[in-house]
């Protein structure tokens, strides 16, 4: 499909390459999607057994957390093989079913690539501490013990404790940035980067439409092994990893040759993308766009929202923040929830749910949108003794546990919500008999309404899509910008509060405006602007006048 792109952002070309820019991605996380193997826990059948749910639900891309073989220690972000998928998820042949059939529905399929560290099971890992001969010793990170006979450094593992393990058999320790069954590889070893480029090349070859990178900014350490400094504002409740600037073991100026690299394997495909997680300041999370258009990833995930105070404010100007620091060849996303964070309607309530999705879905940038945000899925209580996540086990007096945003997808009314036929890995929400899609399928104003409307709406609406942004007003309640392509010009109009309240003063060529969309409902479409009153946290989208293109 080509893709008329915005003429400020990306000059006259019309790339078919660029389709991620154009499309909604929707990441399931596979232990919690469906079951239909009876044993509480989702599979690749489940998934390919709901995509005409998602086909219907106007996404367009689907991003699969880590299916490969592992032994779940962090639930598939500790790979054992690369190349084989998870019995607990199917086989090989349920993995090229579902490619096969997302694509027959116009789907497109992303796997997470775990690039950082294998599992401690991975065959590598098992060589490599073999002894310290081994042809793949060095294919890890191997240190000797600091004169003081303690670990290397003071580097701490992002689930607690040191990062360095000691291996007694060869009297070395080995470096994990999460547990100790994940070590780290040594991706300045060439033979690390062939190997894992080749496993890219394995599921590219497949026909999957690109990756996840999984903590790229992670893959590159400090040559010298520094100590990281102190971080001075710590304070004691916060994560370990916290006690230390990540200066030194993370964020290093080498990582982005390597991602060159990495990029370029992904070039050698027609029509792939390839997203990378990284957490980190504005300013140098869009370092990793690279410095040309095909040298970084096109996409670095901006967790902006999942870590901004829910305030009109403090939104409006991270918005500008972000658009203003993108380089020329950067194109913006935006997520509101993922599998390691807590979920939005959690974090900011029902109703405010519904104006997240409509921010998520009108703001410039490819969205991706997190399975269960769409029945507004929000903080679920884990009792103890089902507690799953390693690091809620490893610091358990963080207040965050992972497991709230992994529960099981709510499909009906049915045992488990229709999830499984088992007890599921993880509980489902006490309001589990409302909160499902049957039911919402049901309630005309319902979030999932919403989202399907929200999601069709963009697909017919260029501006949404790739129209030009810019902020038109912002005070403590009301967040308004405009979207605008050619001679087309929507503003989008977001009421934070939970009051009624009039329209801010728009520039004059709403003056005539009708709402195109409202996040009430059908019913406010078409009203005018200028007797338009917003109801407590709705949003409403008016198209301008159209001007000389
Ligand atoms: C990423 C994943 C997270 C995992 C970690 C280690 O941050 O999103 O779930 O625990 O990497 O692989």
């Amino acid at each position: 499909m080509a893709i008329a792109c915005n003429s400020t952002t990306m000059g006259s070309l019309e790339r078919a390459d660029n389709w991620w820019r154009d499309q909604v991605i929707y990441q399931i996380y596979p232990r919690s999607f469906q079951d239909t193997g009876s044993n509480g826990v989702g599979d690749l059948a489940g998934i390919r057994k709901r995509l005409p749910y998602l086909a219907e639900l106007g996404i367009d891309c689907i991003w699969l957390s880590p299916v490969f073989a592992s032994p779940m220690k962090d639930f598939g972000y500790d790979v054992a093989d690369y190349r084989e998928i998870d019995p607990l998820f199917g086989s090989m042949a349920d993995f090229d079913e579902l490619l096969d059939e997302a694509h027959s529905s116009g789907l497109k399929l992303l796997l997470d690539f775990v690039p950082n560290h294998t599992s401690d099971q991975h065959e590598w890992f098992i060589e490599s501490r073999s002894s310290r001969q081994n042809a793949k010793r060095d294919w890890y990170i191997w240190k000797d013990q600091a004169p003081d006979g303690g670990p290397p450094n003071n580097w701490i593992s992002n689930f607690g404790g040191s990062a360095w393990q000691f291996d007694e058999r060869t009297g070395q320790y080995y470096y994990h940035a999460f547990l100790q069954s994940q070590p780290d590889l040594n991706w300045r070893n060439p033979e690390v980067r062939t190997a894992m480029f080749d496993t890219l090349r394995f599921w590219l070859d497949k026909g999957v439409d690109g990756f996840r990178v999984d903590v790229i900014w992670h893959l590159i350490k400090d040559e010298h092994f520094r100590d990281n400094p102190p971080n001075p504002n710590y304070h004691a409740d916060q994560p370990e990893i916290e006690k230390n600037l990540q200066v030194h073991s993370a964020d290093q100026p080498e990582v982005h040759d390597l991602i060159a690299e990495m990029r370029g394997v992904i070039e050698e495909y027609d029509n792939r993308l390839m997203i990378g997680e990284i957490y980190l300041p504005m300013e140098r999370l869009v370092n990793y766009y690279g410095k040309t258009h095909d040298s970084g990833v096109h996409l670095p995930f901006n967790f902006q929202l999942l870590q901004c105070p829910w305030q009109t404010q403090a939104i409006a100007s991270l918005v500008t923040e972000y658009e203003a620091s993108l380089p020329e060849h950067g194109w913006p996303n935006w997520v509101l929830s993922n599998h390691d964070q807590p979920r939005i309607a959690a974090r900011t309530g029902p109703s405010q749910a519904r104006i997240a999705a409509t921010l998520l879905l009108t703001l410039r940038g490819t969205p991706t949108l997190y399975y269960g945000d769409e029945i507004g899925l929000a903080d679920i209580t884990i009792p103890p003794e089902r507690v799953q996540d390693p690091w809620a086990k490893q610091e358990p007096d963080t207040s965050f546990n992972r497991d709230k945003a992994r529960t099981p997808m709510q499909w009906s009314g049915k045992e488990n919500a229709g999830f499984s036929s088992a007890q599921p890995w993880l509980p489902v929400s006490d309001d589990w008999q409302e909160r499902n899609v049957a039911s919402l399928d049901e309630e005309d104003q319902s979030l999932l309404q919403l989202y399907r409307r929200l999601l069709a709406f963009r697909r017919t609406e260029q501006a949404l899509r790739s129209g030009t942004y810019h902020e038109l007003y912002c005070d403590p309640s009301i967040f308004a910008f405009e979207r605008e392509i050619e001679a087309k010009r929507l503003a989008v109009i977001l009421n934070f509060s939970e009051e009624e309240a009039p329209l801010p003063d728009l520039p004059d060529r709403y003056r005539k405006a009708k709402t195109l969309f409202s996040s009430v409902g059908e019913s406010r479409s078409g009203l005018p602007a200028h007797s338009l009153r917003l109801k407590p946290a709705e949003g409403v989208i008016l198209q301008a006048e159209e001007h000389e293109g």
